[in-house]
């Protein structure tokens, strides 16, 4: 665990980055392949941490993967699922592996997955995940860290989700797709990931209409009847945000490859807002300008299409060098401002006061041994530390590891001055720092 990331601020970016496959997408895809008794391939699979979980996870339920760094694809063979348990080992890492549940119940009549990991961003309970099934006629227990579920013969009904989760939303639809008639979720999440589920699932033979809105509508069609398909992933939004945060926060212009635009589309009004150019140069790449010294804002997450939670840290970032103050208000997950005492330790000027952080815009800020304590707050952590005057070090970055596909080697193709050290030693303790760089 001693890697770091370590980045010599203040240069500009220029250049054109390609956006990889999005993880939150590609993970759905792979649990729902578990309904397929067929093979599938998926295209556009970046690669990242999380992926990997996952394969071996759908490895141990029986699954057989063929994953080509190379080609950027996983075929999976699901034809002999038969292991219905969803190791602690393997669920504890990333809250995306949970998405077994449903896909499990469906296809095998049973699941015992353990309850979930991933980022510590909140108490991210299940309940909604547990109400669903259990409305659609599974009988759910927990039990020693385990949730257990049974239902041979799911009946389809309406589900009103109390607030649009992604994951319960998805793991309703995973349940429901063989279900008995028609599944209705009512306050649906309306995320690009679950339109992206919809189509990979209907392409293979499903039935389901509304994804993208509040309700989403699932006819139940036979077991066994899903066919092996080709489908390629949607590119990731919050990677999209990401670079043009960096952008944002040092300076510069850059064109962002392989994006959705319609994705981004609060994103991309707030960062006008706040005074960055930003321009259509095709349907799929944006350019994106920062010649001046931005302006602050306020905003609050939101479930999408509002202000993405995802987003929040690194655009934290970019409003610590902002002109004035600004106020981010976090209304989805309790422990979402980790980033806010490691952006003070570069010199940013932030009061945290419960769902609210107040950031007053600094001039400049200044490289700092600083770590990742989240996905997000890693790539918060990036942003600051490719605008700050002076070396940065970033631990943790297993983190950052999880989401962002080839992160150095993008940004030093953009011109940032950023590496990868293993065996990093404190320099502090000025002792000769032994590296081995990894680009
Ligand atoms: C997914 C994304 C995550 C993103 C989030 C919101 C994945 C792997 N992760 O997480 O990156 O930040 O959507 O866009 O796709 N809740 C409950 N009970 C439940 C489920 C959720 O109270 O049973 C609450 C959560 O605590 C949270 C809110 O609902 O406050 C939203 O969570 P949810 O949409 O479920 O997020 P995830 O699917 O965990």
């Amino acid at each position: 665990m001693n890697k770091r990331i370590v980045i010599e601020g203040g240069k500009q970016l220029f250049g054109e980055v390609s956006i990889s496959g999005a993880k939150n997408a590609v993970l759905k895809l792979m649990a729902a392949a578990l309904l397929i008794e067929d093979v599938c391939l998926i295209h556009n699979v970046p690669d990242l941490s999380d992926v990997e979980t996952m394969v071996s996870l759908i490895n141990c339920l029986g699954a057989k993967t063929k994953y080509s760094k190379l080609n950027q694809t996983i075929e999976i063979d699901a034809r002999d699922i038969n292991n219905c348990v969803a190791d602690y080992a393997y669920v504890s890492k990333m809250r995306a592996s949970f998405d077994v549940l449903g896909a499990l119940l469906s296809r095998l009549g049973e699941a015992k997955v353990a309850l979930p990991g991933g980022c510590a961003i909140g108490e991210r309970r299940v309940d909604l995940h547990i109400k669903g099934l259990q409305l659609l006629g599974a009988d759910v227990a927990i039990e020693n860290g385990y949730v257990l579920a049974n239902g041979n013969k799911l009946k389809g009904v309406d589900i009103s989700l109390s607030m649009p989760s992604v994951g319960a939303t998805e793991n309703i639809m995973l349940a429901s797709i063989f279900a008995e008639g028609v599944t209705r979720i009512q306050n649906a999440a309306q995320e690009p990931e679950i339109v992206d589920l919809a189509n990979f699932l209907n392409m293979a033979g499903a039935d389901i209409t509304g994804a993208g809105t509040s309700e989403i509508t699932i006819n139940g069609v036979q077991r066994g009847s899903l066919k092996g398909i080709q489908y390629s992933t949607i590119p990731a939004s919050i990677e999209a945000a990401s670079y043009m945060c960096a952008v944002c926060a040092v300076g510069g212009e850059i064109i962002g490859d392989d994006i959705i635009p319609s994705h981004l589309t609060f994103f991309l009004n707030k960062m006008q807002e706040i005074g960055v150019k930003i321009e259509p140069i095709t349907p799929y790449s944006l350019k994106v300008k920062k010649d001046k010294r931005l302006k602050a804002i306020d905003l609050i997450t939101q479930p999408y299409p509002g202000f993405h939670t995802d987003m929040q840290a690194p655009v934290m970032s970019v409003l610590a060098l902002a002109d004035g103050t600004s106020i981010i208000t976090e209304s989805l997950f309790e422990n979402r401002f980790m980033q806010v005492p490691e952006l003070r330790r570069m010199g940013a000027d932030i009061q945290q006061e419960n769902s609210k952080a107040i950031i007053k815009g600094v001039e400049y800020l200044t490289g700092a041994e600083v770590k990742a304590s989240d996905l997000r707050a890693g790539a918060a952590m990036v942003v600051a530390a490719l605008a700050a005057n002076g070396t940065s070090t970033i631990s943790d970055i297993h983190h950052i590891d999880r989401g962002y596909e080839k992160l150095e080697e993008k940004f030093s193709n953009l011109g940032a001055n950023i590496k990868r050290v293993e065996n990093f030693e404190n320099i502090s303790d000025n002792k000769t720092i032994e590296s081995k760089v990894l680009l």
